[in-house]
């Protein structure tokens, strides 16, 4: 069974495109492709069907990541069909909770946070939308840590 992670921020235009980016960059390097299920959404739909925001495609771009998903909102059906739902943020994190159909879909939230390594001093992955440049970068620079370490703890075990 391949473990299914959806990634979530509020527009899914900027981080969560990049958390499924830098995810599948790194399951096709190693080679984890019957592992891993990989998705992201946002929790409103004003970016519905559009390609990430192109300040965040050119970040990372550079960084050899092709940002190609494109924008849809959280589904009830997520809820029941993904194994972990991952916020980038507390207030997505809260959002999702009030969405979540039962006890059982609110235990599949986590935050991104969570693997983000110990000396970090921020707790959430900032949102870029109406920052600069350095802001696009940040975005990636916590992704690339943090993503590595989710998936490693998300690992299927060998059948
Ligand atoms: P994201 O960034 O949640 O990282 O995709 C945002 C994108 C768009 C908006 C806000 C945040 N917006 O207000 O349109």
């Amino acid at each position: 069974m391949k473990c299914k992670i959806l990634f979530v921020c509020l527009g899914n235009i900027c981080r969560s495109p990049s958390a499924e980016g830098v995810a599948r960059h790194i399951i096709k390097e190693r080679g984890w492709e019957e592992l891993f299920e990989i998705d992201s959404a946002g929790l409103h739909s004003y970016h519905a069907g559009e390609l990430p925001d192109p300040r965040m495609r050119e970040a990372a771009q550079k960084r050899g990541y092709d940002l190609t998903s494109r924008s849809r909102e959280v589904e009830q059906k997520d809820f029941y069909s993904q194994d972990y739902i991952v916020a980038m943020d507390d207030a997505n994190a809260t959002e999702l909770y009030h969405r979540a159909p039962t006890l059982e879909a609110s235990r599949k939230i986590i935050k991104m946070r969570d693997y983000f390594p110990e000396e970090e001093k921020l707790d959430y992955v900032p949102d870029p939308y109406y920052g600069g440049r350095d802001g696009f970068e940040l975005v990636l620079d916590l992704l690339e840590t943090s993503v590595e370490r989710l998936l490693c703890d998300k690992l299927p075990t060998a059948r």
